[in-house]
């Protein structure tokens, strides 16, 4: 039997358009290693991103990181989580048929005895549908910046949108999630 876990390049390469919603009041759970390595999953995680538990043990989270999702909003997570700081965000995610499932994502680090980062917990729920609608232009605005200037183009645009709305990035994340709307 073959040990090697899957990967990025394992990830599917025929993106779809079928979107998989999350159930109101299910939750999936994920906690990776230091490194973003998986290292638990519940079974609602396995059912909605359509793998086995056990293929998803051991493989990198990017393996589910969708090509609509910017790269800033992942250093914004990385950089909270790093520093100890809890990340909430919107996040699509990629089915291994190609599909796709939106979540409302909670990241924080799990702390030893001695306050040393040991691991990262990952807790999502279903986004409000007016969450998701108005964060889909607000991504693509972000990752068309990506292709053309890298994340110095989406971090900018970025922090000129909150500055307009008077807002940072974690209010405008948890107003999105109790249903407001820009
Ligand atoms: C606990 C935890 C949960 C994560 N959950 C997701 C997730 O659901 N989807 C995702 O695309 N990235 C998730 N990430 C971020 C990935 O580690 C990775 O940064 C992201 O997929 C971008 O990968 P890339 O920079 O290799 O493209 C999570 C990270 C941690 C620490």
């Amino acid at each position: 039997m073959s040990t090697k876990k899957l990967s990025k390049t394992d990830a599917p390469s025929n993106i779809t358009n079928n979107e998989k919603k999350l159930k109101n009041g299910d939750f999936i759970i994920s906690k990776t290693d230091t490194k973003g390595k998986i290292i638990y999953c519940n079974e609602i995680f396995a059912e909605m991103a359509g793998y086995s538990a056990a293929d998803l043990i051991g493989a990198n989270h990017n393996l589910i990181r969708h090509p609509d999702m910017p790269r800033i909003a992942f250093k914004v997570a990385w950089d909270l989580i790093k520093s100890k700081k809890e990340f909430f965000g919107l996040v699509k995610n990629l089915m291994k048929d190609g599909g796709y499932y939106w979540v409302f994502a909670y990241i924080t680090a799990d702390l030893n005895a001695s306050g040393s980062i040991i691991s990262y917990t990952s807790v999502r729920r279903k986004p409000p549908q007016s969450a998701i609608d108005t964060i889909i232009p607000i991504y693509k605005l972000l990752t068309d910046a990506e292709k053309r200037g890298g994340m110095d183009a989406s971090l900018k645009l970025l922090q000129s949108f909150l500055a307009e709305h008077k807002t940072s990035y974690e209010q405008f994340v948890i107003d999105l999630q109790k249903g407001a709307t820009i």
